[in-house]
Order: structure tokens, then sequence, then C-alpha cells
């Protein structure tokens, strides 16, 4: 009898722990849950602990069979435990990876890299081009002396060609440059002949500012002095540059005009580029677009630089970079080139 009220205390306390831990783990939702369920069932203090002291009280005879009840329970309550420890700990895992997954899908920001503006990228294009051909480059002072920009050009004091280029004077004497052709006479004091080089630069003049002229613009100067220089090598190289900067095989015409520092003097055309020459909107019905002024250097200009007229000559030539842009590109307004509008800027992507 008494044997027999100990095996049902001991069943019937299993049961009870087993129903109750059942109902335990089936409330767990995280790992920290379980870490409570082992201290409840597992600890020193726990129930399991409890009936193993209670098997001290038990008949010799019975305790191995009630000690095996003991340890059956306890290892199934921690196999479950583990192996839901085991789930569980997967699921967070993967949701704190999926809480800290970065999102690749978001759009990235647009950047804005400069570039060129098309004047720069015009005057690149005709410095590489005048360099395949040998010529090397100058840069020439924007604020100069009258004696460089004009008296050493051959304009006299007086002289009415100054008329043509309304000056802005910083000082008497001292003004900014109306042309590039100020860098002629100082490369002459500083170089011996053979002479070749280009001088791209700012210009500046008085004048209405319209949709084709303005105070500032760009130009890009050239000078080649050596022993025998004839029209037939201004010919040539303005041939091959424009047909090179063009892209195609262009047809010039020199037209004499005056300049006091070229003797002859003249006028480059360009066979109008939209209608070929039978007349339209861009060449003014005339058939021709005026590029550039060029001639022989003056043996006065030369005498000023220091070189022998007698041994020497020369050509020279002086460009409009935007004019080339209004040709190109059909730019329509040379004042856009200095309103910094992004979106003009942008059509020129350049490199
Ligand atoms: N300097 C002249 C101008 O600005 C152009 C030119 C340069 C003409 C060299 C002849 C020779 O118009």
């Amino acid at each position: 009898m008494r044997q027999l009220g100990f095996e049902l205390f001991m069943q019937q306390q299993i049961e009870t722990l087993r129903s109750e831990f059942a109902q335990d783990i089936a409330k767990v939702a995280a790992t920290h849950d379980i870490e409570a369920l082992k201290v409840k069932y597992l600890g020193k203090k726990g129930p399991l602990q409890n009936l193993m002291k209670f098997l001290k009280e038990v008949p010799a005879e019975q305790r191995p069979a009630a000690g095996k009840w003991i340890n059956d329970l306890k290892e199934e309550i921690s196999a479950r435990l583990e192996a839901s420890e085991t789930t569980l700990r997967a699921t967070e895992e993967s949701a704190k990876l999926s809480a800290e997954k970065i999102d690749i899908t978001l759009p990235g920001r647009n950047r804005f890299p400069g570039r060129k503006h098309i004047i720069t990228q015009t005057l690149d294009e005709m410095i590489d081009i005048f360099a395949s051909m040998g010529f090397s480059v100058q840069v020439g002072p924007d604020i100069d002396t009258d004696y460089y920009n004009f008296e050493a050009l051959n304009f006299a004091p007086d002289h009415p060609a100054r008329d043509m280029q309304d000056t802005f004077y910083v000082a008497k004497d001292v003004l900014l440059r109306t042309h590039t052709s100020n860098i002629q006479v100082r490369v002459m004091e500083m170089q011996k002949p053979p002479i070749r080089i280009i001088a791209p630069g700012h210009a500046y003049r008085n004048e209405t500012i319209t949709a084709r002229s303005h105070v500032f613009f760009n130009q890009i100067e050239g000078l080649y002095i050596d022993k025998g220089v004839t029209f037939a090598d201004l010919f040539a190289t303005m041939d091959e540059f424009l047909s090179k900067l063009f892209k195609r095989q262009v047809e010039t015409r020199f037209r004499p005009s005056y300049f006091p520092f070229v003797e002859p003097g003249m006028e480059v055309d360009l066979r109008c580029l939209t209608c070929g020459g039978s007349g339209c909107n861009l060449c003014k019905q005339t058939g021709w677009l005026e590029i550039m002024g060029a001639g022989m250097v003056h043996p006065e200009v030369l005498k000023n630089g220091g070189i022998d007229p007698e041994i020497y000559s020369g050509y020279a030539w002086g460009m409009g970079v935007e004019r080339v842009i209004l040709l190109r590109n059909g730019v329509k307004d040379i004042r856009t080139f200095t309103d910094n509008d992004m979106r003009f800027l942008e059509q020129f992507p350049g490199v």
C-alpha cells in the first residue's frame, strides 16, 4: 500500500510537470523565453531537482525505476527546449538579417561632373590641329600697353584704323587688348626665327553688345616667320586647318582687306557650309562665310620685333573662336556663351 502510494505520487508529480511544461513551451515566442524555461525546469531549485531529493524517501528497490522516470522527463524537457531553441534562433537570425538589409533598389543620386565650356572645347580642338602642324602655344597679357596692341603693329598714333577697334583704356597707354595680335612683337622680341606659334586668348572691344558682337570674345592668333615664307604657305596652312576644323574639304577665298600690320592683308572666307554657295540666311545670301583676318607680316612690324625683313618673311592670322562655334554648332546668339545658362551649356557634352 505504501509502495503503491509512492508510485502513484511519483507518476502524478511527473505527469503534472509534463503537462505544465507542455503549456509553457507552447507559449514560447523567443529564445529568451527558452532561457527562462531552462532555469525554471532544469535549474537547481527546479521541480525535477525537488523530485530527485524526494528519491531518498523511496524504498531502495523502487529507487532505480523512479530515478529513471525523473531522468526520462528531464531528458525529454531538455531535448524539447533544445529543438525549439534551434528553430527560434534561426527565425530570429533571419529576421535580424532582413532588418539590416541594405535596399540597393534605391535609385542613385545623380552627379554632375563639370565639363569644359564650348569655347574651351573649340579652342582645345584648334590648338590640337595647329600643334599637329608644328605650331607651339604662346600666351600674351589681356592688359597690355598701347605699344604692343597698336604702335608696334604699325598703327600710327592718329591712325584712323584705331577707330576700327574701339578700345577699353585702363590708364593712359594701358588697355584691354583689342586682339590677340598683341602677342606678335612680344614673341619676336623673345624668339629668333623660325617662329611658328599660335596664341589663344581673350580680346575686348568697346562695342554695343548684340547677337553678333560682344565686348568680350576669344581669338586665336597665328604667326609664322622664317626665310622664304610666302602667300602660298599661308593658303596651304589655312586650307588644311579649316578642313580639319570643319571635318570636310572646305573651299576658301582670300579677299583683300586692310590691317596695318600685314601687307598684303586679307579676309579669309569659307564657302558657305549650309548652302554650299547658292545663298542662304547663314551666309546672308553671299555664298561665303567670313572666318578670319590674315596676311603677310608687314616689314615695319618685323623691324619692330628686331627681325630683318630683308632676310625673313612671315604670315599672321587672327580668328574669332565664337564665330567658329556659331558656324559649326548653329549657335544663333553670341551672348549665350556668357549667360551661364546650364540648358545652353549642357548641349555641348565634350569630354
Ligand atoms: N587682329 C585682327 C583682328 O582682330 C586679325 C588679324 C590677325 C588680321 C593677324 C591679320 C593678321 O581683326
